[in-house]
C-alpha cells in the first residue's frame, strides 16, 4: 500500500490480532481483574460495534463473572457475528428499542442497569468515556498499545514514526496508541467519522462539530441538538457513532498537542477494500477510518512515516459490507491499477 500511494511509509500497529478481534480486550481483562478483586458478582457494559461487548463476554468467562451487555437494535443486525460470540461466551445481551438503537441508547440502559444494583455490579465501561475513574483507568489499561507500538517502532525503523493515526469513537484506540508518543516531538492524528456529510444527524465527528457539554456523567466536546440535549449521531461503524470523545481528547485538542481529522463513509469504504486487496488484512469499519485518513496524509506526505492504530478486524464487518456496498465488491478500484487511477 505504502508503494502504490507512492513514498511515505505506512506502518500499522496490529491491534486486529489480538484475541477477540480489537484493542478492547486490553481493557477489559483490566476490567475484569478490578471486578474480581472488588467481589463483583456482575460485569454490566454497553457495546456499539459489539467488539467491547465480546472482549468482556470472554473477560468474564475467563474470571468467572456472569456479563451483561446492552446493545441497541440497530445494531444488533448489523453486527449479527458479535452478537452471536456474545451468546456462545454466556454473556446477556440486553437489546436496546429506544431512541436511535445504538451506542448513546445503550450506555443509558447500562447506566441505568448498573444503577440498579450497584453494590454487586460494576460497570465495565468501553471506552475513555464516562466519569472519572474510567477514562483514566481505561486509557491505562490501553496504554500498553503506545508503550508496545514505540518500542516496536524504533526497534523495526531505528526511529519515531513522524504520525500517529487512530480513528476516535469514545477514543480508547486512539487514547492507547497516543499515551506512548505524548512527550515525542510526533503529530498525532484523531480521525473522527464523517458519515455522510456535515449536517447534524448524519456524522458523528464530535470534536470537529461539536461544543462543551456534559454528558454520561462527563464534561467535553459533544453534538448537540437545538435544545442541547445529545445529537442523534450516525457512521457506518456503529463502534464510532457516538455524540462525544473522551474528556483527555478534548484536553489534548484544545491544547493543540491532537489534531482531529475526519473519514467519510465512503472514504472508511473504499479504505476496507484497499487494505484488504493489497495487503490481504480485512480491517473494522473503525479502524478503516484510520486507514482512510493515512493514505491521504501518506498522499500529500511522501517523505514521512505515519503509524496507524488498527484497532480491530473487519470479520464482525463483512455481512453488513456485502449487503450494503455490493457496488464496491465488483469495482476492482481495489486493484492497484485501478486504485490509481481511482485516486
Ligand atoms: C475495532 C474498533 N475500533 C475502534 C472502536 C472505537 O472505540 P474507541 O474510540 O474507544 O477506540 C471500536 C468500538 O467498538 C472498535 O470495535
Amino acid at each position: 500500500m505504502s508503494e502504490r500511494i507512492g513514498g511515505a511509509r505506512i506502518y500499522l500497529k496490529r491491534e486486529d490480532l489480538n484475541h477477540t478481534g480489537a484493542h478492547k480486550l486490553n481493557h477489559c481483562m483490566g476490567e475484569g481483574l478490578l471486578a474480581k478483586y472488588l467481589g463483583k458478582k456482575k460485569l454490566i457494559a454497553e457495546t456499539g460495534a459489539g467488539q467491547h461487548g465480546v472482549a468482556l463476554a470472554t473477560a468474564g468467562a475467563y474470571f468467572g463473572i456472569p456479563v451483561e451487555i446492552h446493545m441497541g437494535e440497530v445494531d444488533i443486525e448489523k453486527e449479527r457475528p458479535n452478537v452471536i460470540r456474545m451468546k456462545i461466551l454466556g454473556a446477556e445481551v440486553v437489546p436496546v428499542t429506544v431512541g436511535g438503537r445504538t451506542l448513546k441508547e445503550a450506555v443509558d440502559s447500562a447506566f441505568a442497569s448498573y444503577l440498579s444494583d450497584p453494590v454487586n455490579s460494576i460497570y465495565c465501561i468501553g471506552s475513555v468515556v464516562g466519569p472519572h475513574p474510567f477514562p483514566f483507568m481505561v486509557r491505562e489499561f490501553q496504554r500498553v498499545v503506545g508503550i508496545e507500538s514505540r518500542e516496536q517502532f524504533i526497534e523495526m525503523t531505528g526511529s519515531l514514526p513522524d504520525d500517529v493515526v487512530a480513528c476516535v469513537g469514545g477514543g480508547s484506540n486512539a487514547m492507547g496508541i497516543f499515551s506512548g508518543f505524548l512527550d515525542d516531538p510526533v503529530e498525532l492524528y484523531g480521525v473522527e467519522p464523517l458519515g455522510r456529510g456535515a449536517k447534524i444527524g448524519e456524522h458523528a465527528a464530535s470534536l470537529s462539530h461539536g461544543s462543551e457539554g456534559v454528558m454520561h456523567g462527563f464534561n467535553s466536546i459533544m453534538l448537540k441538538d437545538a435544545d442541547g440535549a445529545p445529537a442523534p449521531v450516525y457512521s457506518v461503524a456503529s463502534g464510532l457513532d457516538y455524540p462525544s470523545v473522551g474528556p483527555e481528547h478534548a484536553f489534548l485538542s484544545s491544547q493543540g498537542r491532537t489534531r482531529i481529522a475526519t473519514a467519510t463513509d465512503e472514504e472508511a469504504i473504499r479504505a476496507f477494500f484497499q487494505l484488504s486487496r493489497e495487503e490481504g488484512i480485512i480491517p473494522a469499519l473503525e479502524s478503516a477510518h484510520a486507514v482512510a485518513f493515512a493514505t491521504k496524509l501518506a498522499r500529500e506526505n511522501p517523505a514521512r512515516s505515519i503509524l496507524v492504530n488498527l484497532s480491530g478486524r473487519g470479520d464482525k464487518d463483512i455481512d453488513f459490507v456485502m449487503e450494503k456496498y455490493a457496488a464496491f465488491v465488483e469495482a476492482d478500484f481495489a486493484t492497484a491499477a485501478g486504485a490509481r487511477s481511482e485516486d
